[in-house]
């Protein structure tokens, strides 16, 4: 027999990301078997403990190591304690991000079976899609008199047509296959070149996609309303910084960051595309064990869909809605990074 075995990268990282991935890899190895396929993973130690031992976050060929994986599972980048956060995270996550042009983060928001939001609202099944390579996070900039009192600090934001229209082109595609509403998120009435542009942009494609419902909010507008009226949206999208902020928000409505999903999808192929937690390292918390596995199973899932392996993701998703449905893992450290992942393995 000929059983498809997919090569991942399995990049733990720093803090709790090295108890999540290694909870998640347990269940999707699960979820793989009896859907016959194999999963073979290859470790990575990259992080800031790397970084303290060699003065670099990945060796120099890390990116052409990674290139050879079907996919990549990272779990969390930075220890501010010792490596600052503009080191660690511009030489580990954003370079895989920016060199495999995974333009397109996918973040669902929704509450799982059991777990309670802060809002009044509980229906609501959110997909946030996120510009990922350019736009304000572009990394284009510089300081001139450094440290004196005329010292000046330039960030650029890049808005390219073709970043633009790749993503807002990605986001009606989703809409599509969903229930065809598209919120884009702007900010036009201030910032008058980028933001008329991703309008623009918005607009011209709309006529390719008559069958989605667009509408253009501001994001300080969206943000309200991600609060007050969840249940109205179905896609949102959202260039690099506005969709990393409107996606916290998402995370907070869906009862918190132990749940919160992530994948940066390369939607063109030619390179892997990279799964993980919205949540971070975590340092407060890191030696505990009471992190909770659940976002990264969640982007586990989204993986496995990914690889075409559709089945598989259900099994995993339907596990972790029976464990949250069984108020296993719904409410922050009240159960153990292993008691919930043995609920999940068992579920399965
Ligand atoms: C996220 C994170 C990262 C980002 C940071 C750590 C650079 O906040 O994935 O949302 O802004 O992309
Ligand atoms: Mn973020």
């Amino acid at each position: 027999m000929n059983m498809t075995t997919y090569k991942v990268a399995l990049i733990p990282g720093d803090g709790i990301g090295r108890d999540m991935v290694a909870a998640a890899w347990l269940v999707l190895q699960k979820a793989a078997g009896p859907h016959g396929f194999g999963l073979e993973g290859a470790d990575f130690p990259w992080s800031c403990a790397f970084y303290k031992e060699t003065g670099a976050m990945m060796p120099a060929d890390g990116i052409e190591t990674l290139r050879g994986f079907d996919a990549i599972l990272l779990g969390a980048v930075g220890w501010p304690a010792e490596v600052p956060d503009s080191v660690s995270l511009h030489g580990l996550l954003l370079p895989i991000r920016k060199s495999f042009v995974q333009y397109a983060n996918i973040r669902p928001h929704r509450l799982l079976a059991g777990v309670e939001g802060p809002l009044k609202a509980t229906a609501f099944d959110i997909l946030c899609i996120r510009e990922n390579t350019e736009g304000e996070y572009s990394g284009a900039g510089g300081r001139i008199h450094q440290g004196t009192a005329d010292e000046v600090a330039v960030e650029t934001s890049i808005f390219t047509r073709k970043g633009v229209e790749r993503i807002l082109r990605f986001a009606f595609e989703q809409a599509r296959g969903r229930r065809k509403k598209l919120a884009s998120v702007t900010k036009s009435n201030a910032q008058k070149y980028s933001m008329v542009f991703w309008d623009d942009v918005t607009k011209q494609l709309s006529a390719e996609y008559p069958d989605v419902e667009v509408t253009s909010y501001h994001i300080d507008a969206m943000a309200a309303r991600m609060v007050m009226a969840p249940e109205m949206l179905d896609v949102v999208v959202a260039s690099n910084l506005f969709g990393d902020i409107l996606t916290d928000l998402g995370a907070a409505i869906q009862g918190g960051l132990g749940f919160a999903a992530s994948a940066n999808i390369n939607p063109e192929r030619n390179a892997p595309s990279m799964f993980e937690p919205v949540h971070g390292s975590a340092p407060d918390i890191a030696h505990l064990g009471i992190a909770n596995p659940i976002a990264t199973v969640w982007s586990g899932a989204m993986m496995l869909e990914h690889l075409g392996e559709k089945d598989a993701a259900a099994a995993v998703m339907k596990a972790i809605e029976t464990v949250t449905a069984s108020g296993i893992g719904t409410v922050p450290g009240k159960h153990k990074t292993d008691t919930i992942t043995a609920a999940l393995l068992a579920a399965l």
